[in-house]
């Protein structure tokens, strides 16, 4: 390699190191081992900077929102609202409006289940998701199918973990009323084909709503660019806090749906015979707010923003590949989820050592990584297992921390078959 080529491509990788020093909770060992985390799908860790905002913003900031006449309410009003402003940003909404505080992704999801579905689906009609959802993006829509009459179908996957597209197409039909998808799997890492299927579900007038849980910490998410209708997403697996998420949705269709929970805050004027609703967002937001949370999230991301995204994705790209040759180069592991489309999440099993059991030899030797079902019990059974192991990385992760699980793995398995 020339030293201009060598040049060019030590530049096109982000500086690690000075990422992860960010990242205080990332150095400390953990029985007796350098904590290796591998469990950021489940949810991520945090920057100083959203640590110091959220500090700072009970030190200094505090007071409730919307409802004060005095100074610190109106400060606290002013950074609420330009976190939501931030996360209009990061979904490149096309206003602040579009942007509902959550507590996160599952409760965004029955908030469209309840508000939106709810009162329009009728007997027979169709809500359609894929096999690989997680149980967020299945149980609001069981629950709305059994208010209302309404049945949930489900679109097969192939056996790389890929949304049979021929029969989605075929599957979307005269009584759909929904489409419901993940954009990338928790399980699997599949990136879905979100852009084809929301083409295809309004080419017959079917609204989409995509569960971005997972793409929003590895995709940058462009909602005018995807066309969906609502898009979802939570703080904690996007370097912010726990507790808080959003819910973006088309402001023609907010306007149109029902407030989901009554009380403080999303009324205009209350009386015993009726009440009237607040504007948009505010609607939607019954009671006093996650102030903090929204708060440390409107910095995450403008945190994230601010990184070369580019280079980020570049990074976890290396990633997936040398975790993917990891598992590949050890005997008797198979990789579930070979999608050719994947953000840097791998899912394994071992045909003789349950995923739990590798999960806590791992755990000794430092390394975290999840096991189980991943809140996805369908896609379990879809691929005869029981559970799996998953690597999922972060750009903040590194090529010798997949060493590192390498190692560990080999210990689980020698001590296993031994
Ligand atoms: N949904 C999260 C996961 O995939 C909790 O682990």
């Amino acid at each position: 390699m020339s030293a201009n080529l060598k040049t060019a491509s030590a530049a096109a990788l982000p500086d690690i190191d000075a990422l992860r020093a960010q990242f205080p909770i990332l150095h400390q060992q953990i029985n007796g081992k350098p904590l290796v985390y591998l469990d950021n799908a489940a949810s991520a860790q945090r920057p100083d900077c959203v640590i110091d905002a959220i500090s700072q913003y009970y030190r200094a900031d505090h007071a409730n929102v919307h409802r004060g006449v005095h100074t610190l309410s109106d400060r606290a009003t002013q950074i609420f609202e330009q976190a939501r402003e931030t996360a209009a940003r990061f979904v490149n909404a096309s206003s602040s409006r579009e942007i509902v505080w959550t507590r996160g992704t599952t409760e965004a999801i029955n908030l469209v289940a309840q508000s939106y579905a709810r009162p329009k689906l009728t007997a027979g009609d169709e809500i359609l998701i894929s096999w690989m959802e997680h149980h967020a993006n299945i149980v609001p829509w069981q629950m709305v199918a059994e208010q209302t009459g309404a049945r949930l179908r489900v679109v097969p996957i192939s056996d790389a973990g890929e949304i049979d597209m021929s029969a989605f197409e075929q599957m979307l039909g005269e009584r759909t009323r929904l489409v419901a998808v993940g954009h990338v799997s928790n399980s699997l890492g599949t990136i879905n084909p979100v852009a084809e299927i929301v083409r295809l579900a309004h080419a017959r007038e079917v609204p989409v709503l995509l569960d971005g849980a997972q793409a929003a910490p590895h995709l940058e998410i462009d909602v005018q660019a995807l066309g969906c209708d609502f898009y979802a997403f939570s703080g904690h697996k996007v370097f912010g806090p726990t507790g808080i998420g959003v819910l973006w949705a088309r402001e023609s269709l907010l306007e149109a749906m029902p407030p989901w929970h009554g009380g403080g805050e999303m009324i205009r004027t209350v009386s015993f015979e009726g009440s009237t609703w607040n504007e948009l967002p505010f609607k939607f937001e019954a009671g006093t707010p996650h102030i903090a949370g929204a708060v440390g999230l409107g910095v995450a991301l403008e945190w994230f923003m601010n990184q070369d995204r580019a280079a980020l994705a570049r990074h976890e790209a290396q990633l997936l590949a040398e975790c993917t040759a990891c598992i590949e180069s050890l005997p008797g592991l198979r990789i579930v989820g070979t999608a050719a489309d994947k953000v840097s999440v791998v899912a394994f099993v071992a045909d003789d050592i349950h995923a739990h059991d590798l999960g806590t030899i791992l755990d000794h030797e430092g390394v975290a990584i999840r096991t189980g079902h991943h809140c996805t019990m369908p896609l379990m059974e879809r691929f005869n297992v029981p559970a799996t192991a998953r690597a999922s990385m972060a750009f903040y992760n590194t090529s010798a921390e997949i060493e590192s699980l390498h190692a560990a793995l080999e210990r689980a398995i020698k001590l296993f078959r031994a």
